[in-house]
């Protein structure tokens, strides 16, 4: 038995698919650090079932189903996309053949470590009341269970947990404590680094005010275990709608706001859907030298289509997967990137070092200039010195078979046939052209003509666009309904769009 069983693993180990390089952070780029270069985000939000999806206790997550997750992968591999963004996993189950099979398409996962439930994330109207040792304890075993995948990239340790004002003046410690703890506890448990970043709201009134609050130098005041400075710093952003442009979609503001960033810049989220269908004019924008300077790309939001209607995929009634035209338009806008000049610039020289804290980086009256970081809540030190207990773990595993067998069509309703994961070699990264198995569809005529919003950047427009405060996927009052992430400001844009007038609310 023992000889059968060590031979077993030896075959295993040998038909391991190859890893991803290793990702990290210098200054304010990632870098691939199998070629020293930039690592430009090329993202796609991955979330069956809509935000609503995850249930504790339902046995499955995103990262849970085998057949699933070929499917998406390969479809992800056509659409030339290089990330995944995962909101919602639950530690305690076996995500070994997902990630293999998303590290063997050369796809990184960036992972939030909160959940939508109680006791799942820091609420933002108590947060003092959220931060708990069980709390933490959930966030730890998020790392455990997918440290030792080469393909995790990240983790979130909030998502739009700051969203306003009334947010603003006490939240901000705790998600410095949350990212504090997190790093420590990698710091003592894992092998390899692993970034610990925030995912904010697009909110501009405080946008500013949390980058320049959680990226801040107070190792003045540190403890020997570190003042929780973040490693990246992202936002969930639906300025940009139809044909804007670097002006009228005021990306020009964030890049000029976050061109001292002393961390790296990205959308963890974009992709606005007025008008429909969406031309995704904004990513030629994204990479492009104007904004690759201080943005490290960007996750489209998102795969699945849901009732809030931002897919690019839709799950017919038979269980079928097919793809929509946003599909179609997005893989002709990946693939019109020059992902050799995108990936190959070495990262520049010298980043800005951080602001020193103080109450001078903070503008917006309200906003916290507390700098005190709360201390670990009891009985939270024992499980960073000791680990979670029991133990998740995640380990790469041998996938011996890379053909799709779920049912995909495409958008006139055929059947995609031979469709599969591409396994990568060693340090390889997906890009467009890789996997090509579609690559001969016909592009049905997508033209649906609204009127462009007027370029302006200021005051009361009225009618089909705008959002510079925007943050989260929208689409009217009756699609909200029960569909929103948790702790987004969604509701608000919501609202604000079911009165038919956009308030722009400019800083
Ligand atoms: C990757 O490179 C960065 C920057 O040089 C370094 O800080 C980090 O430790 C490296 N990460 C790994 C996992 O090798
Ligand atoms: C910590 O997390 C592990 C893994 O999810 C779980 O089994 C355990 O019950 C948790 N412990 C506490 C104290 O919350
Ligand atoms: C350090 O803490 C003291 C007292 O809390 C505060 O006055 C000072 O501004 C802090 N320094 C920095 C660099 O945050
Ligand atoms: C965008 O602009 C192009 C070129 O002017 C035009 O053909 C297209 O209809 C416009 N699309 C939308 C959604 O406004
Ligand atoms: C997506 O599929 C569902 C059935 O699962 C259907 O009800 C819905 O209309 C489809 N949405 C679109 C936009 O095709
Ligand atoms: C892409 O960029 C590389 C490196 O800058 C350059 O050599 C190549 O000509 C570019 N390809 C195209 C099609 O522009
Ligand atoms: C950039 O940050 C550095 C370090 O905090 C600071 O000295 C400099 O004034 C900042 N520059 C701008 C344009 O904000
Ligand atoms: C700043 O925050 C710390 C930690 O939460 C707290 O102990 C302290 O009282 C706060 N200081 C002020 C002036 O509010
Ligand atoms: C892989 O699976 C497909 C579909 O089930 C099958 O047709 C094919 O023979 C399998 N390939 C190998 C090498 O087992």
């Amino acid at each position: 038995m023992q000889f059968f069983d060590l031979l077993f693993r030896l075959l295993a180990t040998a038909s391991l698919a190859s890893a991803v390089p290793n990702l990290g952070v210098l200054g304010k780029y990632f870098v691939n650090n199998a070629t020293g270069d930039r690592f430009q985000i090329v993202g796609v939000a991955y979330q069956p079932g809509g935000s609503s999806g995850y249930s504790a206790t339902s046995g499955q997550d995103a990262l849970t189903d085998k057949d699933a997750c070929l499917r998406d992968a390969a479809l992800m591999q056509m659409l030339g996309v290089n990330a995944i963004r995962v909101y919602n996993t639950n530690p305690d189950l076996n995500h070994d053949e997902c990630a293999s099979i998303f590290n063997a398409a050369g796809i990184f996962m960036f992972l939030d470590v909160n959940a939508p439930l109680p006791g799942d994330s820091i609420e933002s109207s108590q947060p003092w009341a959220s931060y708990y040792a069980s709390y933490l304890n959930r966030t730890f075993a998020i790392v455990e269970a997918f440290k030792d995948y080469p393909n995790t990239a990240a983790f979130f340790a909030g998502n739009e947990v700051i969203s306003d004002v009334t947010a603003g003046a006490t939240v901000p410690p705790y998600m410095r404590a949350v990212t504090r703890d997190l790093q420590n506890y990698i710091a003592k448990h894992s092998t390899r680094s692993i970034p610990i970043g925030y995912s904010a709201a697009d909110v501009r009134s405080i946008l500013f005010d949390t980058w320049e609050y959680l990226q801040c130098d107070d190792t003045d005041n540190a403890s020997t275990d570190g003042t929780g400075r973040v490693d990246f710093f992202a936002l969930n952003s639906y300025s940009w709608c139809g044909n804007s442009s670097f002006t009228q979609s005021t990306y020009d503001q964030l890049v000029s706001g976050f061109s001292n960033s002393s961390v790296p810049i990205f959308f963890s989220e974009y992709g606005c859907i007025v008008p429909e269908p969406r031309i995704f004019s904004e990513v030629p924008e994204i990479y492009s030298d104007q904004m690759s300077g201080v943005f490290s790309g960007g996750i489209v939001y998102e795969f699945f289509q849901g009732s809030n209607d931002y897919g690019l995929v839709n799950v017919s009634a038979d269980g079928s997967l097919y793809l929509m035209d946003d599909f179609y338009t997005l893989q002709g806008r990946y693939a019109a990137l020059n992902f050799t000049a995108m990936q190959g610039v070495a990262p520049s020289g010298s980043s800005p070092s951080p602001p020193v804290c103080g109450s001078s980086l903070i503008t917006t009256a309200g906003f916290c200039t507390n700098f005190s970081v709360p201390a670990l809540p009891p009985g939270a030190e024992d499980i960073i010195q000791q680990g979670v207990s029991p133990l998740p773990s995640g380990q790469l595993v041998a996938i011996d078979n890379f053909t799709v067998t779920a049912l995909v069509k495409d958008n006139n309703g055929n059947a995609l046939s031979s469709l599969s994961v591409v396994s990568l070699s060693a340090n390889q990264i997906n890009q467009p052209g890789i996997n090509t198995a579609a690559a001969s569809v016909t592009v049905k005529s997508s033209a649906t003509t609204t009127a462009a919003p007027t370029d302006t950047n200021m005051g009361t427009q009225t009618g089909t666009f705008a959002a510079t405060t925007s943050s989260g996927p929208y689409k009217s009052a009756a699609v909200m309904t029960g569909h929103v992430q948790s702790g987004s400001t969604s509701q608000m844009v919501a609202a604000a769009l079911l009165a038919g007038v956009m308030v722009w609310f400019l800083v």
